[in-house]
This record gives structure tokens, sequence and C-alpha cells, in this order.
């Protein structure tokens, strides 16, 4: 018997933004399944590759590279990281994986309404074109990640933070548990030809207000987040060195949260996983290095 189990094929899976935030948890938490990994990227030299997996080099100009680091997979997860190339880069993915007989693709979406806002509409538009392909797939979509709270970092340092989130609420996702997921459905067997969408959320919304009290707290000093208006933070962000894109992918995401549109609150995270999403206030506890001096070292 152990003879024929070890004959038997680990499947394949291609992990396209391997080196990103969402790829690399993905990665973390595979690395104890039974399955070959190749993970894909467009710099052979990045310092972000991972030193376990098979390493294939792609070029989005070069659909051949696409085919070539895909053939033998059986799945596909596709992340890609937010740029004008993701609509085409992303088809582009998607049509050599099914050229090559990939039997099911998980895909990074977001999840939000139908709308101009980037990168939403990018996102409408590549789930629009996978659900033209003959292929299984998984779409994800998840809210905003806590991670965004990273960008707070210095301005909360600097007694700086603020935006035009108001008292918005948000329910912030970790990038692990959409990784956990990510694996849950990656390795189930069961449907592959299926084609399905989850929506991923942390444990319950948050406002702006309620992470700075959060803030104050663990580092045991008043943080404050200061309403702006408009065009007084994307001065503040032009000012800091985001370009007119991230300015407004920024504006666009402040909206998002001051008018309450990513509040809901999904059970999928611990439908599939088993436990319970991560929270805010999980991910700030971890990650609190960054957001300046607690009162104790202040004061010594
Ligand atoms: N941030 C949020 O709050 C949020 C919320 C919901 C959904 N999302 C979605 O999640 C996705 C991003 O996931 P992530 O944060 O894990 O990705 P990421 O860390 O930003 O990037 C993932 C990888 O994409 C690869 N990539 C390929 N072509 C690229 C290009 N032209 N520009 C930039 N990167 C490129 C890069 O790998 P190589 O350099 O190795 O090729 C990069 O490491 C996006 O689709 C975004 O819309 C984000």
């Amino acid at each position: 018997m152990s003879n024929q189990r070890s004959d038997v094929r680990k499947p394949r899976i291609a992990v396209a933004g391997a080196t990103g935030r969402v790829g690399a948890a993905l990665l973390s938490s595979l690395a104890a399944d039974p399955v070959d990994i190749v993970a894909l990227t467009r710099d052979r030299q990045s310092q972000r590759l991972p030193s376990g997996p098979e390493i294939a080099v792609i070029d989005f100009d070069d659909p051949s590279t696409l085919s070539k680091a895909l053939q033998d997979a059986d799945r596909l997860f596709l992340a890609h990281g937010t740029s004008e190339h993701q609509v085409a880069n992303e088809i582009a993915m998607i049509d050599a994986a099914v050229a090559v007989g990939v039997s099911h693709i998980v895909k990074l979406s977001a999840l939000g309404p139908p709308t101009r806002l980037h990168p939403f509409d990018w996102h409408m538009r590549i789930e629009a074109h996978l659900a033209n392909c003959e292929v299984g797939y998984t779409v994800l979509r998840p809210s905003c990640f806590v991670d965004t709270l990273a960008r707070a970092k210095g301005p909360v340092a600097s007694g700086t933070w603020g935006g035009t989130a108001e008292n918005g609420l948000v329910n912030l996702v970790d990038t692990r548990d959409i990784a956990d997921v990510a694996r849950i459905v990656l390795l189930d067997d069961q449907f592959l030809d299926s084609q399905r969408a989850y929506h991923l959320t942390g444990p319950g919304p948050v406002s702006m207000p309620e992470i700075a009290d959060e803030l104050s707290r663990l580092l045991d000093r008043r943080v404050t987040y200061t309403r702006r208006s408009l065009a007084e933070h994307r001065e503040v962000l032009v000012s800091s060195g985001a370009s007119e894109m991230v300015a407004d992918l920024l504006l666009g995401l402040d909206r998002i949260f001051r008018e309450g549109v990513l509040a809901e609150t999904t059970m999928t995270v611990p439908d599939l996983t088993g436990r319970k999403a991560r929270s805010a206030a999980d991910w700030l506890l971890d990650n609190r290095e960054g957001f300046g001096p607690t009162k104790q070292t202040t004061a010594a």
C-alpha cells in the first residue's frame, strides 16, 4: 500500500504574486502540505522570493513565459499588485492557465460595490473575463486589508495622522486569514469545476478614531485621528510623496470608510478555517513597532 501511495503525484500549485503580502502568507500557510509549489515572479533577484519552492520567472510582455511557468500546474493562485497593468496582466495569466489545462484558479479580488473607483473596476473586468472561461475558479473578495494601517505608522509616530474617513466603519481583514482561506480552497479536491466567490472580512467593523483609541491603549499615550477636508488630505498625501494615482486610491479608500461601504461582517473566515477571524486589535498588537514610542520609552 505504501508504495502505491508514493506513486501518487502531488498536486502542483502555481502562486502568482508570491512575493506580495497575501502570496507570501499563502506560501507560509501551505508550507507543511503535501503539494509541489512553483512561485511566479517578474524578478529572479527579488529579495522577497521564498527560499523553499521552485521559482519561475515570468514576463507579462511575453505570454509564452506564462504558459511555460504554468505547465504541469494543477491549480493557480492569482494575486497581482495594484497597477494600471493589472487587468491585462491578470487576463493574460488566466488565459495561459486555461490553455495549459489548470483545473482551478483562485483569484484574489476585492469586496466592494460595482464602481468606477480603482481597483474595484479592474477586478470587475477581470472577474467578467473569468466568468467566460471554461475553468473552475474561486474568487476571493476580501474587505480592506488591515495592513493598510501600516501607512499610518509614520503619521502616528509624528502626531500627524488624519484623513477623511470621519467616524465611518470598515471591517478590516487580516492578510493571514485571506491566505488561510486561499490554502483551504486550493487544497479542496471536491469542487474543482465549481465557480464560486467568497467574501472575507474581519470579526467586526471599526472606525479610524477607534483605531486611534486602540493605539492609545497599546502605546500608553494619546493618539488622535485628525479630520481633514478632501483638499487638505490630498495636499498632505501628494506633499508626502504619493503619486496622483496613489492619492486617488487613498482618497477613494477613505470615502469607502467614511460611507461604511465595507462595514459588513461575513462568517467565511470562521466557517472555512474553524477559528475566529483575526481582529484589527490583534494586528496592531503584532505590528505596533513603527507607530512611535510608548509613554514609558518617551519618559526614559
Ligand atoms: N490592499 C487592500 O486593502 C486590498 C483589499 C482587497 C483586495 N486587494 C487586492 O489585493 C491585490 C494585492 O494583493 P497583495 O497585497 O498580496 O499584492 P502585492 O503585495 O501588492 O503584490 C503582489 C505581487 O504582484 C506582482 N506583480 C506583478 N505585476 C505587477 C505590477 N505590474 N505591479 C505591481 N506588482 C506586480 C509582484 O510580484 P513580483 O515583483 O515578484 O513579480 C508583487 O509582489 C490587489 O489585486 C488588490 O486590489 C487589496
